[in-house]
C-alpha cells in the first residue's frame, strides 16, 4: 500500500476533495496540518453557519462529534463526516437527557438555554441553542419574566448571568476539562511577567468568573480584558493595536493567530490546555474519510426534527 505523508498527503487531500467536491470545515482547536487543508477554520456558531451555507454535497467536519452532528441537523440532505467517531467532548457528556428532563421538571414553565456543546438528543429537548459568540444576545431575547434553565457549562452560565443581569437563570454545573483547568493562578503569572500585553479568555475557562470580579473591582488597571468565543479572539488579536497577548483558550488556536498575525505576540495562558478530543484527528484520519467516506453522522430525523428549531434560533441570533 502507498504510503503519503507531509506535504504529498496534503497535496493528495486537496486534490480528492476537489474531485469528490468534499469541502472540509476545521474548528480552531484543529492541528495545524488539519488547518491547513480545511476550506473554513472557524469556531461553532461560525461553522455551523457555513455548514448550511456551502452548496457541497459532502462536509468533512474536523472538529467535534457535537459539531458534526449539529451540522447534519441543518443540512439534512448533505452527507456529514467525522474522521475520527471518537473525537468527544467532556462538557457536552456531563449532561444525560434523563438530567434535563428531570431538571425541567423541577422547573415548569422555565425556558431551557443549551450551549452548542450538548448531544443532538439533549438539543431536541431545548427552547434555544446557543455558542459561545452569542449566548449573552440570546438570553436578552427571553422575555425577562421567564426562568432560564443554562446548560451545561458553568462557567459560561455565571457569565452570561453577570452580562446579562439576570437573576431568573439556573446554571447547571457541567465544565470542559480543558477550560475549567486555565486557572487564575496560571494566569496570575503570565500577566505578570508580561504588563504590556491584552488578555483573551473563553468564557468556558474556570477563571472567567474571578476575571469578571476582578475587572470590576479594578484589579486589571488599564490592561485590556476580553471575554471572547475563539472567532472573537481571532478578530480581536487582528484588529487590536497591542503587540502582546495572552491567551486563556485551548492552544490550538495559537497556530492561526500567529499565521494571521505574524507581527505579533500571542502567549498560552496555560501550555497544558489541549483537548485531546480535538487532538484525535490527524491528515491521514482526514484522507481516509476523503476515500472511504467514514465515518457519516446521522441523526434520526424526529431528533434532527425538533434539534433544528433550537438550533435554528441559535443561527438566527448573531
Ligand atoms: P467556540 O469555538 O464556539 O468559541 O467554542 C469553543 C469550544 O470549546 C468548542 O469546543
Ligand atoms: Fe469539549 Fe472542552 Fe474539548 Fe471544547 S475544549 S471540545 S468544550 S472538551
Amino acid at each position: 500500500m502507498l504510503v503519503l505523508q507531509g506535504t504529498q498527503l496534503k497535496d493528495e487531500i486537496l486534490k480528492l476533495k476537489k474531485e469528490k467536491d468534499i469541502v472540509i470545515l476545521a474548528h480552531n482547536y484543529q492541528i495545524p496540518d488539519v488547518q491547513d487543508v480545511a476550506d473554513f477554520v472557524g469556531d461553532s456558531l461560525g461553522l455551523s453557519r457555513q455548514a448550511a451555507k456551502v452548496e457541497n454535497k459532502t462536509i468533512v467536519f474536523c472538529g467535534v462529534h457535537f459539531m458534526a452532528e449539529t451540522a447534519a441537523i441543518i443540512s439534512p440532505n448533505k452527507k456529514v463526516l467525522i474522521p475520527d467517531l471518537d473525537a468527544g467532548c467532556s462538557l457536552s457528556d456531563s449532561i444525560t437527557l434523563e438530567d434535563l428532563k428531570k431538571w425541567k421538571k423541577e422547573h415548569p414553565g422555565a425556558i431551557s438555554v443549551g450551549y452548542v456543546n450538548t448531544t443532538a438528543e439533549i438539543k431536541s429537548e431545548l427552547d434555544y441553542c446557543c455558542t459561545s459568540s452569542n449566548a449573552v444576545n440570546v438570553v436578552k431575547a427571553i422575555p425577562e419574566n421567564k426562568d432560564i434553565l443554562f446548560l451545561p457549562d458553568m462557567f459560561l452560565g455565571s457569565y452570561v448571568a453577570k452580562m446579562t443581569g439576570r437573576k431568573n437563570m439556573y446554571i447547571w454545573a457541567g465544565e470542559c476539562h480543558v477550560h475549567a483547568g486555565i486557572k487564575s493562578e496560571d494566569v496570575q503569572k503570565k500577566l505578570d511577567q508580561l504588563s504590556d500585553a491584552e488578555f483573551m479568555v473563553h468564557p468556558e475557562c474556570g477563571c472567567t468568573t474571578s476575571v469578571l470580579y476582578d475587572v470590576a473591582s479594578g484589579d486589571y488597571n488599564n490592561r485590556q480584558v476580553q471575554i471572547l468565543s475563539t472567532e472573537g479572539m481571532m478578530n480581536y488579536a487582528h484588529n487590536s493595536k497591542a503587540k502582546q497577548f495572552v491567551v486563556a483558550t485551548e492552544t490550538g488556536i495559537l497556530y492561526r493567530m500567529r499565521k494571521q498575525n505574524p507581527e505579533k505576540n500571542f502567549i498560552p495562558a496555560s501550555e497544558k490546555a489541549e483537548c485531546q478530543y480535538m487532538k484525535m484527528i490527524n491528515l491521514d484520519k482526514v484522507y481516509s474519510s476523503l476515500i472511504e467516506d467514514k465515518y457519516e453522522v446521522k441523526v434520526p430525523k424526529p431528533i434532527a426534527d425538533k434539534a433544528r428549531l433550537a438550533i435554528d434560533r441559535m443561527l438566527s441570533i448573531s
